[in-house]
């Protein structure tokens, strides 16, 4: 009954015509197009320039002083890590169903199969007790994702990683900026793979970013990342001509693109601290519902600190989910569902296989509706959002 009164209440607030509100905007938030202008004069468009040593710079200072190779994509980042794991067909890598696609892709490009587990509840991250159950004498590595940001448990994964010899790859696609224990996402696994895609926190339109945490690996990186020459070592007058020398591809961009990169990272603080401010206006917006049981809310795990990546609501089923869908679309608000499970996706069928039924995976994939966040979201926005929202839970 009080909910409902509120409800009527905050209908009131929602009279008001609704302006059109997309889940995701990309800005400029700094001096991304001087850094362009910047890039031309310097003369040099091809990548490894100038910009790409400076985002290399700042990406490795924000993971803990990894090395930071920036690439074309997060997808051609996790490539570059399923060639790193020397993966050959049959070999086995042990991943959430519940993430994009190009965390299974990079492992079946390589013929080696994409073995799927269940998440956690609390967290929507790997559940690190099925990975542990997965491991077969063919499981090479694990690729853990950092769902909505917010690290896996990666100190669980790392321990059964190191019981079997195992690599352990952080697919941080939307983590960069947030920590486990004081410790940032691209210092917690081997590798990990983050992604500058226009929907990410820091954009550069298509891009992204390998780490690495281990010496060892970072020469062979360079070199797959460089078509398989050796030519980042003829740059740094190594050798005195360069070759073929291994597998490998163009994954590295051009300057135009880390010259915009560039001027994003240039504020990556403050990009994050205004999300997290967006999360925290949802999060007390929508506190009352969740206590009351209407709605899940995504609550950070002990130890973790997000980086405002997402915030999502979990309706009560598929039903539910996508009559709130479409009631905030009829309102002019863009709230998308997220992954459909690759486990009983056409490809994840043909190239990968489920470690047994998969419920929790299965029951939010058809719950999950995501709430528009992106830099130039204004609280007023949030706030209508909220309402808009709020009045639809409320009734229904
Ligand atoms: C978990 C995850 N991995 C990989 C990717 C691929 O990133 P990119 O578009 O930069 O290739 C995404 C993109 O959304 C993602 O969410």
């Amino acid at each position: 009954m009080t909910l409902l009164r509120q409800g009527l209440h905050q209908m009131d607030k929602c009279a008001l015509p609704m302006r059109n509100i997309p889940f995701n905007k990309p800005s400029i938030v700094g001096c991304e197009l001087d850094n362009l202008l910047k890039a031309v004069d310097l003369g040099q468009l091809s990548g490894d320039g100038k910009f790409t040593r400076e985002c290399n710079r700042r990406i490795s200072e924000m993971t803990g002083g990894a090395t930071a190779l920036i690439t074309h994509s997060c997808t051609a980042a996790l490539e570059m890590a399923a060639l790193l794991c020397d993966l050959a067909p049959g070999d086995e890598v042990i991943m959430p169903s519940f993430t994009f696609v190009s965390t299974a892709n990079a492992v079946a490009l390589r013929g080696a199969v994409p073995v799927f587990v269940d998440i956690d509840r609390a967290t929507l991250n790997i559940s690190p007790e099925a990975a542990a159950r997965a491991v077969t004498a063919r499981t090479k590595a694990i690729f853990a994702v950092h769902y909505a940001g917010f690290p896996a448990a990666m100190d669980r994964l790392a321990e059964t990683a190191r019981d079997h010899g195992l690599l352990l790859v952080e697919d941080a696609a939307q983590a960069l900026g947030s920590t486990l224990n004081g410790r940032p996402a691209g210092s917690l696994g081997d590798m990990a793979a983050f992604s500058f895609h226009e929907t990410k926190n820091i954009i550069s339109g298509e891009g992204g970013a390998l780490t690495l945490t281990r010496p060892e690996l970072v020469e062979r990186a360079e070199i797959i990342r460089e078509k398989g020459t050796n030519r980042s070592r003829f740059l740094r007058g190594q050798v005195d001509k360069y070759t073929w020398v291994d597998l490998g591809s163009s994954m590295l961009p051009g300057e135009l693109i880390a010259a915009f990169l560039a001027g994003q990272l240039d504020h990556a603080d403050a990009i994050r601290d205004r999300r997290l401010a967006i999360f925290d206006r949802y999060a007390t917006g929508f506190a009352d519902l969740e206590d009351a049981g209407r709605v899940g809310l995504p609550h950070a795990a002990q130890g973790v600190t997000g980086n405002g990546h997402m915030f999502y609501l979990l309706l009560r089923d598929i039903d539910d989910r996508d009559a709130f869908i479409a009631h905030m679309r009829n309102a002019g608000i863009v709230t998308p569902f997220h992954y459909v499970p690759l486990h009983s996706a056409p490809a994840g069928l043909r190239y990968g296989r489920a470690d047994g039924a998969l419920p929790v995976t299965d029951d939010i994939s058809a719950r999950l509706a995501r709430l528009p966040m992106f830099w130039a979201l204004e609280d007023s926005a949030v706030d209508e959002i909220i309402a808009t929202a709020r009045t639809w839970l409320l009734q229904n």
